[in-house]
């Protein structure tokens, strides 16, 4: 049994904070994880600007989404007392290597919390919450590029063990989390490339053309 196997996987919690990690909400808040809705695009939008601050679509993750919709019944929002204060989206994506069937692959992105209520558990509410029904639809594994001191503690570990790379980032920050066993027991997972409008490009074409990865 995986840690995620006792999650919950209904559409929506509200969870009474309790103890020290929700101590900075108050007293008798409530948070709850919600699917995103198509009409809170411009206010997701504001959150990731405050958390992440401008410039931040020219990050190499970004070139993973675009022209890409993401996977809408894995993007959700957190609420404060009926506010938003969190958002967690994922992508789709292939890999180039697998031999055999092709993985379901996730590329988990942006998470970000309000500023004003970090460390206080609503990400790690929102990160259980998506890897529950990640896990519950059908998604082999979830690849993100993130600090392994936060993400370890839901399971992530190093991509590379998976024989997973994402040209452009640093190795040490790009992990994975199978959530089948085929996923678990991949070993060739290859380059990470986006999934739609480019499937039947190869890998080493899309290297030499690169819009999406450049060669180091
Ligand atoms: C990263 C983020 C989503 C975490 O959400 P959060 O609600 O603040 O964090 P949680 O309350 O769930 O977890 C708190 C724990 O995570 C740790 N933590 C939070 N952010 C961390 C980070 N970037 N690196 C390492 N550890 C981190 C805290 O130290 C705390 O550890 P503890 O449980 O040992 O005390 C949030 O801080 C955020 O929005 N950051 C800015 C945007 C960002 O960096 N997003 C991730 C891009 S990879």
């Amino acid at each position: 049994m995986t840690p995620f196997d006792a999650l919950g996987t209904t559409e929506m919690i509200n969870i009474r904070p309790e103890g020290s990690a929700l101590d900075i909400l108050s007293a008798g808040s409530s948070l709850d994880i919600l699917p995103e809705g198509a009409a809170l695009g411009p206010s997701i939008e504001t959150l990731l600007d405050r958390a992440f601050g401008p410039g931040r679509t020219a990050k190499t993750s970004y070139r993973y989404r675009e022209g890409v919709a993401p996977l809408s019944h894995l993007c959700f929002t957190a609420f404060t007392d009926g506010a938003l204060t969190g958002t967690v989206r994922h992508w789709p994506l292939r890999l180039s290597g697998p031999r055999g069937a092709p993985l379901t692959v996730a590329l988990l992105g942006p998470i970000a919390v309000d500023p004003a209520l970090r460390i206080g558990g609503i990400g790690g509410n929102l990160m259980r919450h998506a890897i529950a029904e990640a896990k519950r639809s059908g998604t082999d594994m979830i690849i993100l590029v993130g600090d392994p001191a936060y993400y370890s503690r839901f399971g992530f570990r190093s991509a590379s063990h998976f024989g997973v790379m994402m040209p452009d980032e640093a190795a040490s920050r790009v992990q994975a989390l199978p959530l089948t066993a085929q996923a678990a027991a991949l070993r060739d997972g290859g380059l990470v490339l986006p999934a739609g409008e480019l499937v039947g490009v190869s890998a080493p074409a899309l290297l030499r053309q690169g819009p999406i990865v450049r060669a180091a």
